[in-house]
């Protein structure tokens, strides 16, 4: 049986990427058309790429 541990060490990269990828999409998809939700989206996905450096640090100690 695999650990909740390393359930989440495996998990948890792939799901950022499902994120970060998401977050990128919506800021594409919305383009120039509206520049406020674009910027806060934006800002979201600035978090979630910290969190995958986080992520990155935290595995590889
Ligand atoms: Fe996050």
């Amino acid at each position: 049986m695999i650990s909740s541990t390393s359930f989440w060490a495996r998990v948890a990269p792939v799901l950022l990427r499902i994120v970060i990828s998401t977050y990128q999409e919506i800021v594409r998809w919305l383009g120039d058309h509206d520049p406020t939700t674009r910027r806060l989206i934006e800002s979201i996905l600035e978090e979630e790429e910290e969190h995958a450096d986080d992520l990155i640090d935290l595995l590889a100690s």
